[in-house]
């Protein structure tokens, strides 16, 4: 079912924890599962003057294909400049594992949703612009957290009422 490029990602994953001294974070869940990541980065200047992810990592509870995904997307960025890791997709994510079963490519998504979201409050805070692209996503993400939220709320409190109930 996994590719052994996913199996050998979530049994060693790579830059998994909470960088110290990180410049934002994304967090993000998943509606579908429920699932939920916390990515950290850090952000330096280059030589050349470039903004760059100089160091990454991730907290994730989820399945086996998210930790994967977490996992990769953290290779993927690290090192690259903040243009570079916007342009980082889902698909790529996915790519670079050698594919993912059709029913958890929804997982691909917490990742990259998940660096979206750590370069998007690292802008803000920044008092940068945002890019166009990084704001559409951002507010469907936005959406989706919302609504995760409220369904967890319901969750809780459903199990309140049973509690007291037994
Ligand atoms: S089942 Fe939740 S992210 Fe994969």
């Amino acid at each position: 079912m996994y590719t052994e490029k996913v199996i050998e990602h979530f049994r060693h994953p790579h830059n998994q924890g909470k960088l110290p001294d990180y410049s934002a974070v994304g967090k993000v869940g998943n509606i579908v599962c429920g699932d939920v990541m916390w990515l950290y980065i850090k952000v330096d200047v280059d030589e050349q003057g470039r903004e760059v992810i100089s160091d990454i990592s991730w907290e994730t509870f989820g399945c086996t294909a998210a930790i994967a995904t977490s996992s990769m997307v953290s290779d993927l960025a690290k090192g690259k400049t903040i243009e570079e890791a916007i342009a980082i997709t889902n698909k790529d994510v996915a790519d670079e594992l050698g594919g993912l079963p059709p029913v958890k490519l929804h997982c691909s998504a917490l990742a990259a949703d998940a660096l979206n979201e750590a370069i998007y409050n690292y802008l803000t805070a920044a008092g940068r612009e945002i890019p166009a692209a990084l704001e559409r996503r951002h507010a469907h993400i936005a959406d989706e957290m919302e609504r995760l939220e409220r369904r967890y709320a319901a969750f809780l409190e459903s199990q309140e009422e049973a509690h007291k109930g037994g």
